[in-house]
């Protein structure tokens, strides 16, 4: 669940949410907000099985630092050409931004 108020969690650790923004995940509009890593949003949105390996189990965050690459997923944007696997909990959301988790299409085959 995302926090929905702007207003400083404690006064040690103040709390600026960034403006909304649209990205896409498996083809579904979502609001996002700057500042966010996709893990985060991904997260907001329920969605905790990001891959899934041949025997169908899903794989999801696991380390949440960028070591373990268990959060991968792809990355389609205005600015690359093409689309680029990235590590979903050390990317942040920029506008735009078409991810596509493997959750869902490896486990069609
Ligand atoms: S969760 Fe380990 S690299 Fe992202």
């Amino acid at each position: 669940m995302r926090i929905e108020s702007s207003a400083p969690m404690s006064p040690l650790t103040p709390h600026h949410r960034g403006r909304p923004i649209t990205i896409w995940i498996d083809g579904e509009p979502v609001t996002a907000f700057e500042g966010e890593t996709l893990a985060g949003v991904l997260l907001a949105e329920g969605r905790r099985a990001l891959q899934r390996h041949g025997s169908s189990r899903a794989r999801g965050l696991y380390c949440g630092i960028g070591v373990c690459f268990e959060c991968l997923v792809m990355v389609e944007s205005d600015a690359e050409e093409e689309a680029v696997s990235v590590r979903a909990c050390v990317t942040l959301a920029r506008e735009g931004m078409r991810i596509h988790t493997r959750a869902m299409q490896e486990n069609r085959s």
